[in-house]
């Protein structure tokens, strides 16, 4: 369990988390620049005295996650891109990770965007402590299927820890057999994704997110620097070159990819031609019912 202080610490990053969310998914407009959304998401987060536990993902139609705009991005929104807008804010390492999904100027999804969001509802009407993992995956799938749509499979809830995003057990979107019960004190992330594609994501392009991935002698004095900077500000969490309050943020990224001192995230693709929705939220397990820590 945690105490009462990291407790509301917990609740306060969710609360920012959840706040930097619905900005983000109110910012989804035609013509809106990606770079903008993610720098006013993230921008959010920070002003709320919250750390950033990841990068502002925003992924469109059949990308479903990890990708972040770079810091010359210019691509922009256009009718009728399925967004997910996916964020995260920590406070002494108690970490909020939330996700939404929207449709910009049309509403010829609406229904895939509400299977996502009707399955990570009904999780929340039951999870808590006690609550078998295979059940969550349970309800998800059926919840998706009976909306007509996939799960996509490889694409799991998972626990989280103080400092560690992914941590402990992961949760499949279908009843993969695992009886380990969400215990009093957990701290998880329910994400439901459904899709009209195939029903599981490839590994695609980087997305321009990357973690910390081991040390390695690095000799020049400002490379050095960088990655002091980024353990302090990022502790070990993902971020990308356009959080990063350093010069030339981007060269020293890539200088530290090349050398295997961080490691680059793939984005997560569908079939070409499909659509992603998802919903998340993150969940404290206070009791036989669990609490959404990143409710609007
Ligand atoms: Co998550």
């Amino acid at each position: 369990m945690l105490n009462e202080d990291q407790l509301s610490k917990l609740r306060r990053a969710g609360e920012v988390a959840a706040a930097a969310r619905d900005l983000g998914i109110s910012l989804c407009k035609p013509g809106a620049k990606l770079y903008d959304i993610a720098q006013e998401v993230e921008g959010y987060i920070r002003d709320h005295g919250c750390g950033l536990a990841f990068p502002c993902n925003i992924s469109i139609n059949e990308i479903a996650a990890h990708y972040t705009p770079s810091p010359t991005d210019q691509s922009r929104l256009e009718i009728g891109d399925v967004v997910k807008i996916d964020c995260g804010g920590f406070l002494d390492g108690f970490i909020g990770d939330t996700a939404a999904t929207v449709e910009v100027g049309t509403n010829a999804y609406r229904d895939l965007v509400e299977a996502s969001k009707r399955a990570r509802n009904t999780v929340a009407e039951f999870v808590g402590e006690g609550t078998p993992i295979r059940e969550i995956g349970r309800a998800i799938e059926m919840s998706i299927k009976r909306d007509g749509y996939k799960v996509v499979e490889n694409l799991c809830g998972h626990q989280i820890l103080q400092w560690d995003l992914h941590a402990g057990y992961s949760i499949p979107p279908y009843d993969a057999g695992d009886e380990t019960p969400i215990k009093l004190g957990d701290t998880f992330a329910v994400e439901p994704f459904a899709t009209n594609g195939r029903g599981f994501i490839d590994n695609g392009k980087p997305g321009n997110i990357v973690i910390f991935n081991r040390e390695k002698p690095v000799d020049d004095p400002k490379t050095q620097d960088f990655l002091a900077y980024i353990k302090d500000e990022f502790h070990g969490l993902p971020f990308c070159a356009r959080s990063c309050d350093f010069p030339n943020a981007e060269k020293y990224v890539k200088v530290l990819v090349r050398k295997g001192v961080l490691g680059s995230y793939a984005q997560l693709v569908e079939a070409p031609g499909s659509i992603v929705t998802q919903h998340e939220y993150t969940f404290y397990a206070i009791g036989k019912r669990a609490e959404v820590t990143t409710l609007p």
